[in-house]
């Protein structure tokens, strides 16, 4: 059984959620490795949508080991929330013995999203204000707060910590007019914090993912957010505070990379972002708003509407070559179904506007296609226009919101993968 990487190809909301879930039906571990809780995985459940945003997606599936790695920058108030209603809501069963925490894991506390909030004032990004680069930040400089520091061997050791990371955030969070924060009080919430999750901590998570991957069963990394928005080679300065790609997903579990067999690609048809930065095929006529509404465009976090645009082959281009990607998943095929005339960018003019192929489009519902014989036959032209540009094969193809819109192709061998 392979390990599987699955990452996003573009900037999010690729439809990962869905892609994982899918695979998950048949996998023994699903690992979150980066990110934090400006993630939103969406996954349709007998009609019932649910959102993840720190819990593998995987976790629906009963039976399955959920781990949170060493990568993901945790937020406990929001953990907590999310294992509610997981659990009131969705039926989960079982959390407390099959949702592991790498105890390596930095956590996001309040001085994080105050940072985060007060930044955006000062400089812009556009960032999701959940606190996720001051907890890198804090990680890097190494004065973070780990989730094993809440085992509270010694308490004084968490309290001291907190004090040296406090000490130099206060006068930060004092720069940009946020309100400082006290130790003793964020001392107290760890408390609260650990008796919450503090079982859900494994010091022995090493031994289970490296038991999972040795014996042979299917292990599956769960990218978040996407390859533009990484930090060394996304948009920078527009980008998230993690490695999005797969080598990311490699630190973020801690599986070395020589162990990943299959790397899944995923990207949709069109191209979405949110937040500030470039974004050479965005649309802002009526296409636009077509697509943003007809896709459900709205950031899952924010609540933004999110720009749209073509699909632009370049930036997949450099995306599968710096995930190593083995095979494409492409999402949200029916938002085009009624558009009369598709465009792709090939390649970008010497003036840098982008260079736009046409492509009729199929004005047919793929609602309910099965195979991807039944898809009408210029939908399958846009497809292999994908798969050539790329020179990826492309496996699955979903078409619609629920678990069961989702078309699996065989692999074609005469492409070359990179
Ligand atoms: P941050 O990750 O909250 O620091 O935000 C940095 C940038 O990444 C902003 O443009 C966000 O909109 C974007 N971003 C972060 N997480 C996601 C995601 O899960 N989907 C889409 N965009 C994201
Ligand atoms: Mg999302």
């Amino acid at each position: 059984m392979p390990i599987v990487a699955v990452v996003g190809m573009q900037w999010g909301d690729e439809g990962k959620g869905k892609i994982v879930d899918y695979l998950s039906l048949n996998a023994d571990m699903i690992i979150r490795c980066q990110g934090g809780a400006n993630a939103g995985h969406t996954v349709v459940n007998r009609g019932k949508k649910c959102v993840f945003h720190q819990i593998p997606s995987g976790i629906l599936h009963p039976g399955t080991k959920c781990v949170i790695g060493q990568g993901v920058v945790i937020d406990p108030k929001k953990l907590g929330d999310e294992i509610t209603r997981l659990v009131c809501d969705h039926g989960v069963k079982d959390i407390e013995n099959r949702l592991f925490i790498s105890p390596r894991a930095h956590v996001t506390l309040r001085h994080h999203t105050l940072l985060d909030e007060g930044r955006e004032g000062y400089r812009y990004l556009g960032t999701t204000k959940s606190g996720i680069g001051p907890t890198y930040s804090d990680k890097v400089k190494r004065h973070g707060i780990r989730m094993g520091d809440f085992n509270f061997r010694n308490p004084y050791e968490l309290k001291t910590k907190l004090e040296i990371a406090l000490n130099e955030n206060n006068v930060l969070l004092d720069w940009y007019g946020q309100p400082k924060v006290e130790v003793e009080d964020q001392l107290r919430v760890c408390f609260n914090h650990a008796a919450a999750l503090g079982s859900l901590i494994d010091e022995d998570l090493d031994t289970k993912i490296h038991c999972s991957v040795t014996n042979d069963r299917l292990v599956i990394l769960e990218g978040a957010q996407g390859s533009l928005l990484d930090i060394d080679v996304g948009t920078y300065p527009y980008v998230t505070s993690s490695n999005t790609t797969t080598a990311g997903l490699c630190m973020g579990s801690g599986i070395p990379p020589t162990r990943i067999n299959k790397v899944i690609g995923v990207t949709k048809v069109y191209t979405t972002r949110v937040g500030e930065g470039s974004f050479p095929t965005e649309l802002h006529d009526e296409t636009a708003a077509y697509i943003q509404e007809r896709g459900n465009e709205f950031g899952s976090i924010t609540g933004r509407k999110r720009r749209c645009g073509w699909l632009e082959l370049t930036s997949l281009r450099n995306s599968v070559w710096h995930n190593g990607v083995t095979e494409l998943s492409l999402t949200k095929l029916d938002v085009l179904d009624e558009l009369p005339t598709l465009r792709i960018c090939r390649g970008f003019y010497q003036d840098g506007s982008p260079l736009l192929q046409t492509i009729p489009g199929w004005q047919t519902s793929t609602a309910g296609c099965t195979s991807y014989k039944e898809l009408p036959g210029n939908a399958k032209k846009y497809i292999e226009t994908i798969e050539e540009g790329l020179q990826c094969p492309v496996t699955m193809i979903s078409t619609g919101q629920g678990r069961h819109d989702l078309i699996t192709k065989e692999a074609r061998n005469d492409l070359c993968v990179y």
